[in-house]
């Protein structure tokens, strides 16, 4: 798996919404968001799963599996993370809709599944992106990841990709 990364509150206690802005919120994945997501995912990725992979990677940690969706209830953004270790978090997959993006929606995401990570008691979150994706980069940067590795040939399409990382 490739990766394919708040100013939003801090989760409710009781429910699923966990953030809330004027036109948004986020909330944990459902089976029912897979078609949305594997929608987003082959626009802004260029990337094809099969629909069972978003849901058995949901099983293991949901609370790391968050989506950003609109006020009709339409998922606009999603951030997907695994435990990979017992003491680090992995970004697998990480986008937001073209016509969503610059909003804030992926800040709220990404400042969500920190909370989460620390939450598990986990002290570091890895990814991966591709060499050219400077906007991602970008991004990365300002949430304090810094690249520690260098992948070459990472991608199916042949692109090197970098790992990135940051503490908690
Ligand atoms: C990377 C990505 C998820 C970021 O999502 P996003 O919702 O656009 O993120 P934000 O809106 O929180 O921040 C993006 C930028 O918009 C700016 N921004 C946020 N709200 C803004 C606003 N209201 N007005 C102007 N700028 C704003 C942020 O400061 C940030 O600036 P930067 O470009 O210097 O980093 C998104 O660009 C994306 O989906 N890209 C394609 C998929 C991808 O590359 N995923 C990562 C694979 S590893």
């Amino acid at each position: 798996m490739r990766c394919i990364a708040e100013t939003a509150k801090p989760p409710n206690s009781g429910g699923t919404v966990m953030g809330l802005s004027d036109s948004y919120f986020l909330r944990n994945f459902h089976p029912m968001d897979v078609p949305r997501i594997a929608d987003i995912v082959a626009d802004a990725l260029r990337e094809h799963y099969e629909p069972s992979l978003y849901i058995s990677l949901s099983r293991e940690w949901p609370e790391g599996y968050l989506v950003a969706v609109d006020g009709a209830g339409m998922v606009q953004g999603f951030l997907l993370g695994v435990n990979q270790t017992p003491s680090e978090g992995r970004i697998l997959m990480f986008a937001v809709d073209a016509v969503w993006r610059r909003r804030s929606v992926g800040s709220s995401l990404m400042s969500t599944f920190f909370h989460r990570c620390r939450m598990r008691g986990l002290r570091r979150v890895t990814l991966e992106v591709r060499v050219g994706n400077a906007t991602a980069i970008r991004f990365y940067q300002r949430y304090g990841y810094t690249i520690t590795d260098l992948f070459q040939g990472y991608y199916s399409d042949g692109e090197n990709g970098y790992q990135m990382a940051r503490y908690l």
